[in-house]
């Protein structure tokens, strides 16, 4: 029989190509999302590519009732993967108490249920943010976890400690918080991609919409930082690889291989490139130029960071696979596709 998978957050940007990735390896999955940050025509992105239409209910996780009924109605469900959640680190310095609340409140109502109906195991979408500005580079997983540089990055920091807690206190639940650093690109196919609502947050998107004429130009946010050309440097991960090493995850759980109940892996290229080498070469791996100007430095932002993925190598047997150039090309064939769409 097929393994059920339930997705929060299946709809958007991660959960999406997750959810393609366990489609495509023969899991039933089931989606619950709000919408909130995304849109419904997702789905038929995500069965043009795997033949399959997704299950999908849509309600908001920090609804205790409806989340409960959808755990009971659900009982098959042999993993979650829980992605749904807010993550704009500027909106979050706004407006904590709504990160706060979203963030977390769905957390422990998800968890509850998980213990209710015994669901023993857990993946969950943390981030590079935990680390704050890491002493020494590139970060591992036994770095320590400093002081969050916004509310949203609070949110997995106290979410990790939520799930950690829970955990030591129920043998028989597991989890596997994945630190994304800095996910980019879309499926090569080019019917499912980042949708930002609005004026894009981040730096790639700002960057496909610039080139294809949506926005004037990017700004980039500092080049007066300690780093090579001045501009902040990360480390930008292929959302398609991010998206297959929570397949390599979930199967580790179901397997019982977890060496702890509560493991953490960090999930990048372990390479740092900076934002005017992002703009280069997405310059020459598309043939578009990028209008830019430099500006201030953003609120909040880190200098730099980059992982060592090295744990994530060994232990869960996962590396990227995809180079930064095509990585680039995913995201403006992306661009090029969902406007030619919204055109006709
Ligand atoms: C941050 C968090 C990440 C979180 C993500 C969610 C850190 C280290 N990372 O990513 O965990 O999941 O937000 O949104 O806290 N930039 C520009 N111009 C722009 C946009 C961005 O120059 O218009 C620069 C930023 O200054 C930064 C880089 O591009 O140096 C990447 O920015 P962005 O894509 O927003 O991601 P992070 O802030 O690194």
């Amino acid at each position: 029989m097929k393994q059920k998978v339930l997705v929060t957050g299946g709809v958007g940007y991660i959960g999406s190509h997750t959810v393609v990735e366990l489609q495509n390896e023969g899991y039933d999955v089931v989606i619950v999302d709000n919408l909130s940050n995304s849109v419904i025509s997702v789905l038929d992105g995500i069965t043009k590519i795997t033949g399959i239409r997704p299950e999908f209910e849509q309600f908001d996780l920090c609804d205790s009732v409806k989340t409960t009924n959808f755990f009971q109605k659900h009982k098959e469900i042999a993993v979650v993967i829980h992605f749904a959640a807010f993550k704009a680190v500027g909106e979050s310095v706004q407006k904590p108490l709504m990160y706060y609340q979203n963030n977390l409140i769905s957390l422990m109502n998800i968890l509850e249920n998980m213990k209710r109906q015994q669901i023993q195991n857990l993946v969950f979408s943390s981030s590079c943010t935990v680390y704050g500005q890491p002493d020494e580079l590139p970060v591992t997983e036994k770095a320590p976890i400093k002081k969050a540089n916004s509310p949203y990055g609070n949110t997995k920091q106290i979410s990790e400690e939520i799930i950690y807690d829970l955990i030591c206190s129920d043998d028989n639940l597991k989890a596997i918080a994945l630190r994304y650093f800095n996910p980019i690109g879309a499926h090569e196919s080019a019917l499912i991609g980042e949708l930002p609502i609005g004026t894009p947050n981040n730096l790639v998107p700002y960057i496909t919409q610039t080139a294809i004429g949506k926005r004037k130009e990017l700004s980039v946010f500092g080049n007066d930082y300690h780093t090579p050309d001045g501009s902040c440097i990360r480390d930008y991960i292929n959302v398609v690889d991010l998206a297959k090493a929570h397949v390599v995850a979930l199967k580790r759980l179901l397997a019982k291989k977890t060496k702890q109940n509560f493991e953490t892996f960090n999930l990048g290229t372990g390479i740092g490139v900076s934002v005017l080498e992002i703009v280069n070469t997405f310059e020459k791996s598309t043939g578009q130029k990028v209008n830019y100007k430099i500006v201030g430095r953003r609120d909040g932002d880190v200098e730099k960071v980059w992982s060592d993925s090295k744990y994530a190598n060994d232990e869960l047997g996962w590396k990227t696979e995809r180079s930064l150039e095509e990585t680039l090309l995913s995201a403006w064939n992306w661009e090029k596709q969902y406007n030619s769409k919204k055109n006709e």
